[in-house]
């Protein structure tokens, strides 16, 4: 039986969400129809709804979950990188609000085949979307030694990034890492026991980030969605690690001083004490909304997408 997700901030997600005006949500993360269930529940029958993901069975779990819902929802394989194209080719509505759930699902975690945890032992994948040509396995044992530390340096803040980039080039130059568990049996045998959870959490955390140019697509994401959203429309990004929320207050600040959009959540909203001790994968979660106030040019988008690079860069290098 594969394991079933459990919604993140569901209420305080759906509850904002559904506010938004327009007639189309698009939930860019739809993985397996959770947040989705409970959005079209919530609204009336003349909403629709867009879900995206980039994992074929996940989308047809979703399919299967929200079967009561059929008339009112399309499901499509894509990533939210490329959300105008796919909106181009599909009719829709005014588009009321935007879902962004970030990183994997539970379903993908602890599926060994998918290789996403250093727990299960499995093949070193790591895709989203199982037709990208770049694997776990193809990045560790190619990647040069600079390139790993700055991997796990900036994808995973692991302090013991200088170490395990070596060591791990020289082990892979004599043989190979295949699977999950050779690669976190190795990384155990290479740093104090004592560090040994946390540090693999943050290298394999870096590895899927890279293998699937996360950072990079939330980016390209946000912008298209913003543009593409119907005035008063909202945005909700729900996300689980620093670099994920760092781009999206960021890239929301930036459009703020614009005077383009009203961040509904200054504060953003956490799970509560509740929900995490039901869904420990909750702990880290983080929720902003915005609702669209005014259209932006591309120009001045342009100009938000340099500040926002800047300011990245700068938190980066202090090392925030
Ligand atoms: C945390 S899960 C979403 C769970 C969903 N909200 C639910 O309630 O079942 C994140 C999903 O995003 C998908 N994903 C990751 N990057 C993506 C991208 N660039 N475009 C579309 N889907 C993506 C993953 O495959 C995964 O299914």
């Amino acid at each position: 039986m594969p394991t079933i997700h459990i919604p993140v901030l569901l209420k305080e997600t759906i509850e904002v969400l559904i506010e938004g005006t327009g007639k189309t949500f698009i939930d860019c993360t739809v993985g397996t129809g959770g947040h989705a269930l409970e959005l079209l529940a919530q609204t009336p029958e003349s909403v629709d709804l867009i879900g995206l993901d980039k994992d074929e069975e996940s989308l047809k779990m979703a399919k299967e979950r929200l079967q009561a819902f059929e008339k009112r929802i399309k499901l499509l394989k894509g990533g939210y990188e490329n959300l105008k194209e796919i909106l181009a080719s599909i009719p829709h509505g005014p588009i009321a609000g935007f879902l962004f759930d970030l990183g994997m699902s539970s379903y993908q975690l602890d599926e060994p085949q998918r290789g996403f945890s250093f727990r299960n032992d499995g093949p070193l994948d790591m895709r989203f979307d199982v037709s990208q040509k770049l694997t776990a396995e193809e990045l560790i044992n190619s990647a040069t030694q600079e390139q790993l530390l700055t991997l796990f340096k900036r994808l995973g803040e692991e302090k013991w990034s200088r170490r395990l980039s070596r060591v791990i080039v020289e082990r892979r130059d004599k043989k190979h890492f295949h699977s999950t568990v050779e690669l976190s049996d190795f990384i155990r045998r290479n740093i104090p026991r004592r560090a040994a959870h946390k540090t693999l959490a943050r290298v394999f955390q870096a590895l899927r980030i890279s293998v699937n140019n996360e950072l990079e697509n939330l980016k390209s994401g946000l912008s298209q969605a913003f543009e593409l959203l119907n005035i008063d429309g909202r945005i909700a990004v729900i996300s689980y690690h620093s670099l994920e929320d760092r781009i999206a207050k960021n890239f929301f600040r930036g459009l703020k001083k614009q005077d383009l959009l009203v961040v509904i959540n200054p504060r953003c909203a956490r799970p509560s004490k509740s929900e995490r001790m039901k869904n420990r994968r909750s702990r880290s979660a983080r929720l902003r909304v915005i609702r669209k106030t005014a259209d932006v040019t591309e120009e001045v988008m342009e100009k938000v997408m340099e500040n926002l690079e800047t300011i990245l860069e700068a938190d980066e290098e202090n090392g925030d």
